[in-house]
């Protein structure tokens, strides 16, 4: 979609789950617009705050000291009423009231599920940023986040391996994706998991068993296995249960990392990539660009459709997952 009205006034908001770094990205944006002479808005809330007019003229002073802070100053919140086409007319009437001539949206696959939606049926100028810790967005490499939790899963990892060791335990260790296994497969490498459990996998706790044994044949001190917490059998308590009823050999134990990966302070990574696309979402809004979502692939700014960004980007888990697979031996 291209559009060539001149932009005076913008909003912003974060929405769905938070991630490390989208308070980097409301930074880039804000101090972006004004360099460029536009007037911010945060939207509180994300979608909730749309549909409520919770909004707040945002200066360059307003966004100081947050590019390191996790979380979002905006907050954040999954809004149920904007799934209905009502929520989305009364969104659009406050943007309409409040002024603003485009909207950037920083969030996950709910989020530009909803902006494709409001800008289709309303004619609203939007762009969204990839701010979700699952990476499960095409037309990126890197979502804002997802190097930071993956960091967070990393770095409780190694601190459960030294204990595993000791006491030569089998470890299920469960990581955030309720409908990916970009955060797991990732992790797996960098700590050295026997094995990795995802929702696209599909692996069964036979094959799993198989593996085990080859471990255990080869005397592995300890193994840790990763769950993505969409996985097939429930997740790790679920899993663990089903192994310890045939494989007795080991003590197993379950950490569930849990929202732990959702907070701290964004990594330089995440900081980079947020300020990098902050900057490219309001510059492609003047160039006219809307109903898309900006991205870094291979180092280079792109704008990807968003019905193209939330398509599947699973295909490029396969190369990673033999890499888990085939070092794990
Ligand atoms: O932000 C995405 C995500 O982290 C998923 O991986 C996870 O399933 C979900 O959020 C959990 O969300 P909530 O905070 O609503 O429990």
């Amino acid at each position: 979609m291209s559009q060539n009205k001149s932009i005076k006034r913008i909003g912003v908001l974060t929405s769905g789950g938070d991630a490390p770094g989208m308070n980097a990205a409301i930074r880039a944006v804000v101090r972006s617009a004004v360099f460029h002479g536009i007037e911010v808005v945060g939207v509180f809330k994300g979608y909730e705050g749309l549909i409520e007019g919770d909004f707040k003229k945002l200066h360059v002073r307003s966004v100081a000291k947050i590019l390191a802070r996790g979380g979002t100053i905006l907050k954040s919140a999954r809004c149920l009423d904007f799934f209905e086409p009502a929520g989305r007319t009364k969104a659009a009437e406050k943007i309409a009231q409040a002024g603003l001539d485009a909207l950037i949206v920083i969030g996950g696959n709910g989020t530009f599920r909803g902006a494709d939606k409001l800008a289709s049926e309303h004619g609203i100028q939007i762009i969204g940023l990839p701010g979700t810790i699952d990476n499960d967005l095409s037309g990126t490499d890197s979502t804002i986040g997802y190097d930071t939790a993956t960091n967070t899963v990393v770095e409780a990892v190694d601190k459960i391996r030294d204990t595993a060791s000791s006491h030569n335990r089998l470890f299920f260790v469960e990581v955030m994706g309720r409908d990916s296994g970009f955060i797991a497969i990732r992790t797996a490498i960098a700590t050295g998991a026997i094995a990795v459990m995802t929702p696209e996998a599909q692996m069964e706790i036979e094959e799993l068993i198989e593996i085990l044994d080859k471990g255990a044949k080869s005397q592995k001190a300890s193994s840790i296995v990763i769950v993505a917490e969409g996985e097939k059998h429930g997740g790790a308590v679920e899993i663990a249960r089903l192994v310890e009823a045939q494989y007795k050999q080991y003590e197993t134990r379950v950490t569930v990392l849990g929202h732990i990966q959702r907070g701290g302070e964004p990594s330089c990574f995440d900081r980079v990539l947020a300020s990098r696309l902050g900057l490219a979402a309001v510059e492609g809004l003047i160039a006219g660009q809307g109903g898309s979502m900006a991205g870094i692939v291979n180092r280079q700014v792109v704008y990807t459709p968003f019905s193209e960004a939330l398509s599947s980007k699973s295909p490029s888990l396969d190369e990673n997952l033999r890499v888990a697979q085939i070092l794990s031996i």
